[in-house]
Parts: C-alpha cells; structure tokens; sequence
C-alpha cells in the first residue's frame, strides 16, 4: 500500500530524512516548520544528502525528480490538506505533541494516519482528548530513517488495530522495516536493548575493566560483525549445533551467573565525565558535525552491500 501524499511535520534531522524515505519512494511530500529557516533550509539540505545517495548508487531516479516530490509548505493547513500519512517530527515535548495533535487532527482527512517519530514518548501521552485517537500512532525511526531502516510501530490502548496494519504496509512499501510494539513501554525496543547494552559497557568502563575504545571495538569489530545481518536470538541459534535449546543448555549458566552479580547501573557524572574527556581526546567537538557525515557515508556504502548481497541471493 502507498501512500500517495505524506506531510512531514518539523524539518530538522528526522523530518528531513523522512521526507527523502518518501519522495525516493514514489510519494508526494509537504514538509513543514514552525521555524521559517528551518524550512527554507530543508530543501537544499535534503538535495545535498540526496547527492550522496546517488554517488553510493543508492537511487533509481534523478535527484532532481526525487526532490521535485517535496514542497516546502509555510502553512501547516496546506501541508496537511491532502495527506494520507502524517509524520511528526517535531521537538520532544508532550505538550507541544499534544497541541500540535488536536490540530492534525482537525485539519487532516478523517482516514489519514498521524504518527509520531518520538524516541521516548508513548502515544497515549498525547493522542488521549484527541476525537481521532484511533488513528494516531507512534512510528519510532531511528537517526537517520533514510539511511536505517527499522520504524518502530506503537499504538496507545485506542490505537485502533487497523491503524498500525496500514501503517506497516504504507512503511513498507517506502522501504523501511517495521516492526510492531504489541503494548506501550518505555523506550520501544530498539533503545531498551540499547540501554541494557550501554548500561553494562559503561559499568564495565567505570569500574575499569577496559578503556571506552577497547569497548567500542567489542561491539563494532566484535558482535555487531554479525548484527549488521542477523539477531541476537538467530546468532546464539548457531552458536551452538543443536540451536537455541543446545546454546542455552552450554552456556545459560554462564549467563545467569553473570546477571546475578548485576547492579542497577546509575549513569554517575564522574564516569560520564570521563568518558567524555576519552571522547573528546579521540574526536574534538568541533569535528563531530564532520565525523556524522562519515558516519552517514559509512552506511550509505553498507546500504548499497546490503542491497547488491540481497540482490545476489534473491
Ligand atoms: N535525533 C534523533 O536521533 C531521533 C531519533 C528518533 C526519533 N527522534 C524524534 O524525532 C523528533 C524530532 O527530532 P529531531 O532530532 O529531528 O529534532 P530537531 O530539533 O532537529 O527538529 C525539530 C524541528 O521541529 C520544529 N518544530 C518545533 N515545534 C514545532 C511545531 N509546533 N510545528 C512545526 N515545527 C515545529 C523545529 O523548528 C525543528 O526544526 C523528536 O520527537 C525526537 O524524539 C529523534
């Protein structure tokens, strides 16, 4: 299912990239700002990451066709006229979410979705006085939605089941990759598991055990080796020759041990501080805007591996 006209509400860091995910798509997308210069900076903005996109071979279409999809509208009114998909991508407050929801619902057509990108907030926070309720969701993307493509899929206790089944296929269809959360809790999935992973790498750090980098590359040239393709419950299901049931078996009580010996971890700001300090040695502040940039190239050529091994094996 398409969805044939998006408005994309806030155009900073999600905003933007959510309007590349749907013009690449096929869509038609209003973006819109409460802030002029943000606004007039979107455009621009999203032809340049759109150029590195094509330099990766990561488009099929000119940038110019992409970027000829989306218009930048001043007036919220006008970006919500025709929409099927709202994305709200603005600052995480809940009342402003709250506000801005009364209004989204009143000027949208009565079948549109209106979901939220918010990484902390559960949509019964500010969809519940909403006569709409029933279609407004959570859509939870992770930075930036262009370049990674897990949404995460949240419905309030109203959100009706329709709702997020739409939503799922509209996702899909524009390239990302759904998941769906069966009740609200705090932090979705994706950064509960990467709380209890941080928690426990900067409980290791603050007790000495290794320096941030060698953490770091415990992960990067360690585990995330294999989670750049699979899970962590399809890895442990061939770590072992007779699968999960074997793996738990071997190696449950190794596990168990270590989490008896857990404690609740409180992120204390002598750690934090030097852990910054370790940072800041390794990347000056000022060079973190370029090493981003990096970063977003990084994943632009995993995409483009990604897309050539899945095309190898279909
Ligand atoms: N940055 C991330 O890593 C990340 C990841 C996933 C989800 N999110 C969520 O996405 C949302 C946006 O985050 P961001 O990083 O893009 O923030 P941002 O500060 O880069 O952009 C927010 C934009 O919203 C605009 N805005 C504020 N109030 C508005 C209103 N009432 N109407 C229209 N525009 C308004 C601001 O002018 C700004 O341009 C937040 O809810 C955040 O939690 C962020």
């Amino acid at each position: 299912m398409q969805a044939k006209n998006i408005a994309v509400i806030g155009s900073g860091r999600i905003g933007r990239a959510w309007a590349i995910v749907f013009a690449k798509s096929g869509s038609n997308v209003k973006i819109h700002d409460a802030s002029k210069e943000m606004l007039a900076g979107a455009i621009p903005s999203i032809r340049d990451s759109l150029q590195d996109f094509a330099s990766f071979g990561l488009l099929e279409e000119s940038v110019d066709t992409i970027v000829s999809r989306i218009t930048a509208c001043e007036s919220l009114a006008d970006a919500l006229a025709d929409a099927d998909l709202v994305q709200e991508n603005i600052a995480e407050v809940v009342d402003a979410k709250r506000a801005l929801f009364i209004e989204l619902d009143r000027l949208t057509k009565p079948d549109a979705l209106l979901a939220s990108s918010t990484s902390g907030l559960p949509a019964s926070a500010f969809t519940q006085d909403i006569e709409g309720r029933a279609r407004c969701l959570v859509a939870h993307p992770v930075n930036p939605p262009s370049l990674v493509p897990l949404v995460e899929l949240c419905g309030a206790p109203w959100t009706a089941p329709e709702t997020i089944e739409r939503a799922r296929a509209i996702y899909e269809q524009a390239g990302q990759k759904p998941v769906t959360v069966n009740r609200e809790i705090s932090g979705f999935l994706l950064n509960r598991l990467q709380g209890a992973l941080l928690d426990e790498a900067l409980s290791l750090y603050e007790q000495g055990y290794a320096s941030a980098a060698d953490l770091d590359t415990v992960i990067r040239d360690g585990l995330a080796m294999r989670w750049s393709f699979m899970g962590p419950f399809e890895t442990i299901d061939l770590n072992a020759p007779g699968g999960v049931a074997d793996y738990a078996a071997r190696y449950g009580g190794t596990y168990r041990a270590i989490a008896s010996g857990r404690k609740p971890f409180d992120w204390p700001a002598d750690t934090l501080g030097k852990l910054d300090a370790e940072r800041r040695a390794a990347l000056p502040r000022d060079q973190i805007e370029e090493r981003s940039r990096w970063r977003d190239r990084r994943l632009m050529a995993l995409l483009a591996h990604r897309r050539d091994v899945e095309d190898g094996e279909a």
